[in-house]
């Protein structure tokens, strides 16, 4: 009797140290694995930081503003711009609209002018010509359609956007797809530039060509 009582309580002892010594181990353990997610997280926080302005798909290099346009889908999801890592207008700020999207944007600062939507299917033409009238100089114009953008375009309002740099609102028509972005003073064609025409045998969607994005970077003006 005396003797397993000994025996019980070395062997008690023995759980306990074992169990220490387990748990102590197993601390370490967890303590080296808490590190592992930690070391993990702070690499997640570097990637977050290589994440570009607007999402583009790489970096723009310094004295660059980075821009992401994409045109509207049929006539269901509205368009959305963004400007140096600014939404500018989409369907969650709710100020886009059917027809075209304008964005005006200081060309040396960033910095928004003003934006406004043009009903091209039903709308007066002329509050169009009016607004590409009054950029002022120095400007950058970031232009989306949604739905119908040619319905209502004449020869001026082409003109003006041509001047701006665009190549393809001279045929700009119903349904089509564009997304453009052009400069007052601009000398020659811009490079940002995107144009699927409405065409019954290539549309994505059933009466309306697929959506379109554009993204870049565009050389700060300096002043
Ligand atoms: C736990 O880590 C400490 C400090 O790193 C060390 O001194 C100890 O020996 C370790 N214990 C075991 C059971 O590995
Ligand atoms: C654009 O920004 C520059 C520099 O901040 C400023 O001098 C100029 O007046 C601005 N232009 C317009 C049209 O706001």
């Amino acid at each position: 009797m005396r003797m397993s009582g000994v025996f019980r309580l070395l062997a008690f002892t023995f759980a306990l140290v074992t169990t220490w010594i387990f748990i102590r181990s197993y601390m370490n353990f967890s303590m080296k694995t808490i590190r592992l997610p930690r070391w993990l997280s702070s690499s997640t926080k570097e990637t977050r930081a290589v994440q570009t302005k607007c999402s583009i798909s790489k970096p723009c290099p310094a004295n660059f503003f980075a821009f992401k346009i994409c045109s509207g889908a049929a006539n269901v999801v509205g368009p959305s711009m963004c400007f140096e890592d600014h939404v500018i207008m989409s369907p969650v700020k709710n100020n886009v609209g059917r027809g075209l999207n304008i964005a005006l944007v200081n060309a040396s600062s960033g910095t928004v002018l003003r934006h406004s939507s043009f009903d091209m299917y039903s709308g007066d033409v002329n509050l169009l010509v009016k607004f590409l009238k009054e950029i002022p100089g120095s400007t950058l114009v970031l232009v989306a359609s949604y739905d119908d953008p040619g319905t209502r375009m004449n020869a001026e309002s082409r003109m003006l956007f041509s001047n701006l740099g665009s190549s393809y609102a001279v045929q700009l028509g119903f349904r089509d797809s564009w997304v453009f972005l052009g400069a007052r003073d601009l000398k020659s064609k811009s490079p940002f530039e995107q144009f699927l025409k409405n065409n019954p045998g290539t549309n994505k969607y059933e009466g309306w060509p697929e959506l379109l994005e554009l993204e870049g970077c565009v050389p700060q003006k300096m002043v």
